[in-house]
């Protein structure tokens, strides 16, 4: 009998049975176990499973959604101003842009994809080593979000690699594959320096910026540059098998990314989602560009006039898909708080202070869904 065949629901008192061991091993080993069905521990409520609502067979592909763009290289020359008016836009409607022009080589991107994929291949034994409930490890590997809370599971793996600062976490990474060291620290170091001068760019775009302000308002701009020279990086490789049953499951459910801002890197399969005018619609993957969007950190820092966005990933029958994500903020030990200058008479401040510490302490004690986490630093 396959392993598949035995199983059932993990028992009633949450322990770890031989059946949820199973499932710890990831979707991988159930995609390669050749499962025809789902099991129940990854069949989301029916209000939460991809739309099962008809398209409109008249107009193709109605949920499709077309990002903004922004033009990297743009805003390092003449057209600056420009662009940041389309950056501005496009954070405060969409949460999300298309980044073009961004000058990291082709060849950079393809590696990270090509590496995160054949660690992926490696022996399970091999991944496993990796595994770890500590959220605070240089290197996780794992699956779904949590397997000891989630009551639900996703059906991703994944692979998450803290970065900076750099000589500290790279002697922990993986050793095999043999180029993933090499491969996964020049792309961290390309992406790092791409979030630093988009961060300068939504500051100015804030109308923050330090070269514009007064001799006087300059400490805050400079310290929060400054943080994000120092700031954490950690890089996701997510991997998402082909799935038997994709309408009862989820590649990732709804919810916002902690941090500043993402760069998300995707393959040629679809399966990014995002919430835009309360549907959910599907971003194209678009050879050698990046999936830019605001996290939470962002929001509370623009006191709200930048939103972070509710997104998922949906997974298919067909194909394998894989993303990597760069997920970018200040330092664990600062703290975000709305901007001072943001913050007046008639804009209130709307967010409570808030540290990583808040988050971890958060995290212990329920399963993270939606913008909860940002919810609760709301201030009422
Ligand atoms: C994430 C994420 C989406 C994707 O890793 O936070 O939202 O398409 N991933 O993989
Ligand atoms: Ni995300």
């Amino acid at each position: 009998m396959s392993p598949a065949m035995v199983i059932t629901r993990e028992s009633s008192d949450g322990a770890e049975t031989p059946e949820s061991r199973y499932l710890y091993k990831g979707v991988k080993q159930l995609s390669d176990d050749g499962l025809h069905r789902v099991p129940d521990k990854y069949i989301f409520p029916a209000s939460d499973r991809p739309s099962t609502i008809v398209e409109d067979q008249n107009v193709p592909d109605s949920n499709l959604i077309q990002l903004p763009i922004i033009d990297f290289a743009g805003l390092l020359g003449p057209n600056r101003p420009r662009v940041l008016h389309s950056l501005s836009h496009a954070c405060e409607h969409y949460g999300f842009f298309q980044l073009v022009n961004h000058g990291i080589p082709e060849d950079v991107l393809r590696s990270m994809m090509d590496v995160s994929k054949r660690f992926f291949d490696l022996p399970y034994e091999e991944r496993a080593r990796y595994m770890t409930t500590d959220v605070q490890a240089p290197v996780r590997y794992g699956t779904s979000y949590s397997p000891t809370r989630d009551t639900v599971f996703c059906w991703r793996d994944f692979l998450k690699l803290l970065c900076h600062p750099l000589p500290d976490f790279l002697p922990h990474w993986p050793p095999s594959p043999v180029d993933l060291r090499k491969v996964a620290a020049t792309y961290a170091e390309r992406t790092r320096s791409l979030f630093l001068t988009l961060m300068e760019a939504i500051l100015e775009s804030l109308g923050l910026g330090i070269l514009g302000a007064e001799k006087q308002d300059e400490t805050e701009e400079e310290d929060m540059l400054k943080g994000f020279q120092d700031g954490s990086q950690m890089i996701v490789a997510n991997y998402y098998p082909t799935c038997p049953e994709p309408d009862l499951t989820l590649g990732i459910p709804p919810h916002s990314d902690y941090g500043f801002l993402t760069l998300l890197l995707q393959d040629d399969v679809e399966g990014l989602q995002i919430q835009h005018q309360a549907q959910w619609v599907t971003v194209r993957p678009v050879p050698n560009t990046f999936v830019v969007n605001l996290g939470d950190h962002l929001e509370i820092f623009s006191n709200g006039k930048y939103k972070s966005v509710l997104h998922r990933a949906l997974v298919n029958a067909a194909k394998s898909r894989i993303s990597v994500v760069s997920l970018h903020s200040l330092p664990f030990s600062y703290t975000v708080r709305p901007s001072s200058k943001l913050v007046n008479e008639t804009n209130r401040k709307l967010y409570k202070d808030t540290n990583f510490g808040d988050f971890l302490e958060y995290l212990s004690t329920r399963e993270l869904k939606r913008k909860d986490f940002l919810e609760s630093r709301k201030l009422s």
